[in-house]
């Protein structure tokens, strides 16, 4: 089992968590909509994140929706002492697996209620406010009524620490004008650096930064660098690309995904990854 511990520690809201984590998504069923196929292999996942030592999970219970929390709650209620579960809202499923904005105060003070209840919590520790944006990329606009609803649900006790997910450098400074930010969550990888200013501006401020798609998403990471890279390393493509981030900067909180034990292990072997420099200047050339 691999030493969590050698990939560092940072604090989230207000309590360190293991810069290895684990991203819930992929626990629901294709498309994160509906059951997993096989439920027991979905909470194998987590048992296992656990077990070695991972104490920060990503979650939101638009993935399901409501499945993949509720599978969470199974597997690990009672919550182990230190771990930190973030969870998101403004967005909500359609009938048809379509995923769509909810953010108005009603609804986030619904997904708040959503996330208590299927998780068995009394206090979320750490909320992400999604905004919408371009799909899978920011776009700029006022923010501020969404932060004010949810910094409400913070004033109420429900909500412990705020943080943001698919937002500009912009959105970020506005929403700091309203409530304590604690982590930003935007799409990022080695294939996707439009946020290297922000990670920048946030490491110097100690704020954790945690990218989504961290392995490429719905469609993993592939390169010809990448994969010449690992082979030389003797280790996977993806673990590469993990181990990158990991380097990139020292907020850099990782929540790569997956429904495959197999591959929660290969992900949680990168704390002991070290790239060597050569490598990384290799690697930083791919996006350019
Ligand atoms: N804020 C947002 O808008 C937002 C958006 C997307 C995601 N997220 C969060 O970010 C987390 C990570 O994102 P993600 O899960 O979508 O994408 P990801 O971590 O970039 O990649 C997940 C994909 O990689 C595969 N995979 C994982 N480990 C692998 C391995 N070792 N070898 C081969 N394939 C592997 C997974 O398939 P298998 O299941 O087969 O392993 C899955 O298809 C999510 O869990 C979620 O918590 C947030």
């Amino acid at each position: 089992m691999p030493n969590l511990e050698k990939a560092g520690t940072f604090v989230l809201g207000d309590r360190p968590v293991k810069r290895l984590g684990y991203g819930a998504m992929q626990l629901a069923g294709p498309g994160v909509f509906g059951p997993p196929r096989d439920r027991d292999a979905a909470l194998a996942v987590l048992r296992e994140a656990v077990a070695s030592g991972v104490n920060h999970i990503d979650t939101s219970d638009y993935y399901g929706p409501h499945v993949t929390n509720q599978i969470i709650r199974e597997a690990l209620h009672p919550y182990p002492d230190d771990l930190v579960i973030v969870t998101k809202i403004g967005g909500r499923r359609g009938a048809d697996g379509s995923w769509l904005p909810a953010q108005s105060a009603k609804q986030l003070t619904e997904a708040v209620h959503d996330n208590l209840r299927n998780l068995g919590l009394d206090v979320l520790e750490v909320v992400n406010m999604r905004i919408m944006g371009d799909g899978l990329d920011p776009s700029e606009g006022s923010i501020e009524p969404q932060l004010s609803a949810v910094a409400d649900l913070q004033r109420q006790g429900l909500v412990g620490h705020i943080g943001l997910s698919n937002v500009t450098s912009a959105q970020f400074a506005q929403a700091r004008g309203i409530a304590s930010i604690v982590c930003v969550q935007n799409h990022y990888n080695l294939a996707h650096r439009g946020d290297d200013p922000l990670i920048d501006q946030l490491a110097r401020e100690q704020i954790p930064y945690v990218p989504f798609f961290p392995l490429g998403g719905f469609s993993p990471l592939q390169s010809s660098t990448l994969s010449k890279v690992a082979q030389r390393l003797g280790v996977t493509a993806l673990q590469v690309a993990l181990a990158w981030l990991l380097r990139r900067a020292p907020n850099v909180l990782l929540i790569p995904g997956t429904s495959s034990v197999a591959h929660l292990r290969e992900n949680l072997m990168v704390a002991e990854l070290v790239l060597p420099d050569d490598a990384v200047s290799e690697l930083d050339g791919i996006a350019g």
